[in-house]
C-alpha cells in the first residue's frame, strides 16, 4: 500500500468584523466535504483557517464600538468558531493574522523579498481626513457624482449613473469618517516589485494549477503588464509595523494569505507528527490547495505565489476558485430577507439540509451557485429522507423486531452489492476533482436501486406469510448494507447523520468499510437519522433575517424612499421633458465589464438598431439574467465617453442602490422600438 498523501488544505480567512452569512458558507462546505472526503480516505489531510483580522474596516469598527482592536478580533473569533462548528466544518486549526507567528513569517517574508531587491518605495499622493489624521482609501470617501450629481456616492464610482472617477473629481468630497473634507498629502509606501516575476507567474499559471478559465484570465493580465503591488499603509492602522520603518505597516493583504502559513506553524507546535518545513519548504513533495472565492484570484494566483517563490517558500498545488452564492435567483438581499447569517439559519433548520444541497449543485468551476428554496425544501426531503433514511427505516424494524438485530450470515444479493462497491471509485473520482454534484447524483440513483429493491421483494409481506422469516432476514440485511454503503459514502458531507448511523450499524464508515459486508452482525436500534424540512421553516428564517437586519439598523428602514434621500431636481417645462425620446429596447446581451465593479455593458436592441449601454446596475443583477428582458431607455441621450468605451444611452431603474436596483420592466406585448409615451 502506498504512503499516505500529506496535503494541507486552507479556506479563505474571514474578516474579523462581521457575521458569517450563507454566502461564506459556500466555500467553507466545499472545502470541509473535500477534507473529509481526503480524510476518509486514509489521507493525511490538514485543514487550517484562521481570522483575517487586520485593516483600517477592523480598527474603525472597534472604535465605533468602544473597545480595543484586540477585543473586537477575540469576540469576532468566538462567533466565527461557533457557527462553524455548528456548521461542521471540521478545522484542525482555527487561529488569527493577528497572532506572534504570522508576525514572524510576515517579517521573515518581507526581509527576504527585500534582501533579494524585489522591495521598492516612492512617495504617493492620497487623500487624507485631517481630522482623523488617517489617509482615506477610495471607499471612506463620499461626496457628489460629478457627472450626474448623485450625491453620497463613493470615492470611486457612481452607484447612480455608474460613472468611475478619482476621488479627487468628487463634488463636496468628505470623509466617510469624520465628514471632514480630504486634502492631499504625500506619504512613503513600499511596493513589491511583481513585475520580477512576470515569467514565474507565466509558467506558475499554466501548469495546472488554476482552473481553466482562470488561467486564461491571468495569462491576458500577463500580456497587458503586471504593477508593482503596494504592500504597505500608515499609522494609524491594526495590523504589524513594518520591521526598520516606524509608522508604516503591511497591508492587511500582504499578511492576510500568511496567516495560512502561521495557523499551520501554530497547529505544529501542538502536533508534533506535523513538520512545518515538511509542507512549506521549496521543493516539497507535500499538497497545498487553497479554496477562495473568485472575488480574491489575483491575490492568490498572482501576489501570493509570486511572494513565497521570492522568499523561498513553495508555490500552492492549485487554488480552487467558486463563484457567489445567489439566492432564489438574485444576489443575497437584506431586505428580502435572503442575507441569511449562519447563526440566523441555524435557529431554523438542520445545518445538513444546506450541506446535502450545497454538494448536490457544486462542480469544479468557477460558477455561480443558487440557493433556491423551493428546490432546496424539494431536494432534501426527497433525496436524503425519501431515499437515504427510507432504505435503512423500512428494513431495521424486521431486523431489530424478529432477529434480535442479528443481521443474515450470507449475503443475498452478492451482484449488487458489487455493483455499489464498484461506484465507489467513481464516486471518490467525483470527490476528488471537486465534481460533488455528480458524486450526489450516482449516490442518489445507487440509493433509487436499493429502494426499488426493497420494493420489489416486499419483505413486509413476507414477514407475514409462515417459513419465510430467513428470507425477510437475508432481504432486509441487503438493505442495510446497502444503506451502509450509502452512508460511506455521503460521509464527507453528513458526517452527523453518518455519526447516527456508525451508532445504528455499530461499525465505523470510513471509505475502507467498502471493503467489508456486514453478515452475522448485530446493530442497534434504528433511531431517525434526519427530519423532513418544512416550508413553514424557511419562511421563518427569512422573517428572521428581516427582522436581524431592521434590529441591526433601526434608524434605517430596510427599503428606504429614495426620495428621502435625494432632494426633487430643478422643475422642468413641457417641451423641455418632451426632448426626451424613451423607448423599449430588449436586452440582447449583457456582460460584466473587466475592472468595473458596478457596471454592466448591455446591448441593446431597438427593433432595427442596437446600442452599447453601460449601466451601474450590476449590484442587483447577473448579465445571465438579463438577457431576452424588455426595459425603457432614453434613446436620444447625447453617447458619453466612459471610461470602458462609448455609453449610447441609459436604461431606467428605480431603488436606493446596492441590490435594490430595479430596471423598469414593460408589458411582455411591448415591441423593442416602441415609443414609451
Ligand atoms: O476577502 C476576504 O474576505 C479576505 N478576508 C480573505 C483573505 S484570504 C487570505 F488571503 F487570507
Ligand atoms: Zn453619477
Amino acid at each position: 500500500m502506498s504512503s499516505p498523501r500529506k496535503i494541507l488544505v486552507t479556506s479563505a480567512l474571514p474578516y474579523a468584523n462581521g457575521s458569517i452569512h450563507l454566502g461564506h458558507l459556500l466555500e467553507y462546505i466545499q472545502t470541509d466535504i473535500w477534507v473529509r472526503f481526503q480524510k476518509s480516505r486514509g489521507e493525511t489531510c490538514t485543514y487550517v483557517c484562521a481570522d483575517d483580522a487586520h485593516g483600517t474596516a477592523i480598527m474603525l469598527k472597534a472604535e465605533q464600538q468602544g473597545i480595543s482592536s484586540e477585543e473586537l478580533i477575540a469576540n469576532v473569533s468566538a462567533e466565527h468558531q461557533q457557527d462553524f462548528a455548528a456548521f461542521l466544518v471540521g478545522f484542525d486549526n482555527y487561529y488569527s493574522t493577528h497572532s506572534p507567528e504570522n508576525r514572524e513569517l510576515a517579517e521573515l517574508i518581507y526581509q527576504r523579498c527585500k534582501e533579494a531587491g524585489h522591495i521598492s518605495t516612492r512617495t504617493i499622493t492620497q487623500a487624507f481626513d485631517p481630522e482623523k489624521q488617517l489617509f482615506l482609501a477610495d471607499r471612506f470617501i463620499k461626496g457628489t457624482c460629478p457627472k450626474c450629481k448623485a450625491e453620497d456616492q463613493y470615492g470611486d464610482n457612481c452607484e447612480a449613473c455608474g460613472a468611475t472617477y478619482s476621488p479627487s473629481e468628487l463634488i463636496d468630497a468628505r470623509s466617510a469618517i469624520s465628514g471632514a473634507k480630504p486634502v492631499d498629502k504625500e506619504s512613503t509606501h513600499f511596493f513589491f516589485k511583481l513585475p520580477d516575476f512576470t515569467e514565474m507567474l507565466r509558467q506558475w499559471t499554466r501548469s495546472g494549477t488554476l482552473q481553466e478559465e482562470i488561467a486564461n484570465k491571468l495569462a491576458e493580465w500577463l500580456d497587458v503588464g503586471l504593477q508593482e503591488w503596494d504592500i504597505s499603509r500608515d499609522a494609524p492602522y491594526f495590523g504589524f509595523e513594518i520591521p526598520g520603518e516606524p509608522g508604516k505597516y503591511f497591508y492587511v493583504w500582504l499578511d492576510a494569505p500568511i496567516g495560512y502559513m502561521a495557523s499551520f506553524k501554530n497547529l505544529c507546535q501542538q502536533d508534533p507528527t506535523l513538520d512545518f518545513d515538511e509542507y512549506w519548504q521549496k521543493g516539497s513533495d507535500t499538497e497545498l490547495y487553497h479554496f477562495i472565492g473568485k472575488d480574491i484570484i489575483n491575490f492568490h494566483a498572482l501576489f501570493w505565489p509570486a511572494m513565497l517563490d521570492c522568499a523561498n517558500f513553495r508555490t500552492p498545488t492549485a487554488v480552487n476558485a467558486h463563484g457567489f452564492l445567489t439566492v432564489n435567483g438574485k444576489k443575497m438581499s437584506k431586505s428580502r430577507g435572503t442575507f441569511i447569517k449562519a447563526s440566523t439559519y441555524l435557529e431554523h433548520l438542520d445545518p445538513e439540509y444546506l450541506r446535502y444541497y450545497f454538494a448536490a449543485k457544486l462542480n469544479s468551476r468557477v460558477e455561480d451557485l443558487d440557493l433556491n428554496l423551493d428546490d432546496f425544501v424539494l431536494r432534501v426531503n426527497s433525496d436524503l429522507i425519501g431515499k437515504v433514511v427510507n432504505i435503512a427505516s423500512r428494513s431495521a424494524g424486521f431486523i431489530t423486531k424478529k432477529f434480535d438485530g442479528e443481521l443474515a450470515e450470507q449475503c443475498a444479493e452478492p451482484g449488487l452489492m458489487d455493483e455499489f462497491v464498484r461506484a465507489g471509485e467513481r464516486i471518490a473520482d467525483f470527490y476528488e476533482r471537486r465534481e460533488f454534484g455528480q458524486a450526489m447524483r450516482l449516490i442518489m440513483s445507487l440509493a433509487d436501486q436499493a429502494n426499488e429493491y426493497i420494493h420489489q421483494k416486499e419483505p413486509w409481506v413476507l414477514a407475514k406469510q409462515e417459513g419465510r422469516e430467513q428470507e425477510v432476514q437475508a432481504i432486509c440485511s441487503v438493505g442495510i448494507n446497502l444503506f451502509r454503503l450509502l452512508m460511506v459514502y455521503l460521509k464527507p458531507v453528513l458526517p452527523a447523520m453518518t455519526a447516527k448511523a456508525e451508532a445504528f450499524l455499530n461499525d465505523s464508515l470510513d471509505w475502507e468499510a467498502c471493503g467489508r459486508v456486514l453478515l452475522g452482525h448485530r446493530i442497534n436500534k434504528f433511531k431517525p437519522l434526519m427530519t423532513r424540512v418544512e416550508s413553514a421553516q424557511i419562511e421563518a428564517m427569512l422573517d428572521a433575517s428581516r427582522e436581524a437586519l431592521a434590529e441591526a439598523s433601526p434608524a434605517a428602514p430596510a427599503v428606504e424612499s429614495p426620495l428621502v434621500k435625494e432632494p426633487i431636481a430643478e422643475e422642468i417645462t413641457f417641451p423641455d421633458f418632451a426632448k426626451v425620446d424613451l423607448r423599449i429596447a430588449r436586452i440582447a446581451k449583457a456582460q460584466h465589464v473587466k475592472g468595473a465593479d458596478k457596471l454592466l455593458q448591455l446591448t441593446l436592441d431597438l427593433g432595427g438598431e442596437t446600442r452599447n449601454v453601460f449601466a451601474g446596475i450590476k449590484t442587483a443583477y447577473r448579465p445571465e439574467d438579463l438577457e431576452g428582458k424588455l426595459t425603457v431607455m432614453v434613446a436620444n441621450l447625447a453617447p458619453r465617453k466612459m471610461k470602458f468605451g462609448m455609453s449610447e444611452g441609459m436604461v431606467l431603474a428605480a431603488g436606493p442602490g446596492g441590490e435594490e436596483i430595479w430596471l423598469l420592466e414593460p408589458h411582455a406585448g411591448a415591441q423593442p422600438g416602441m415609443r414609451v409615451c
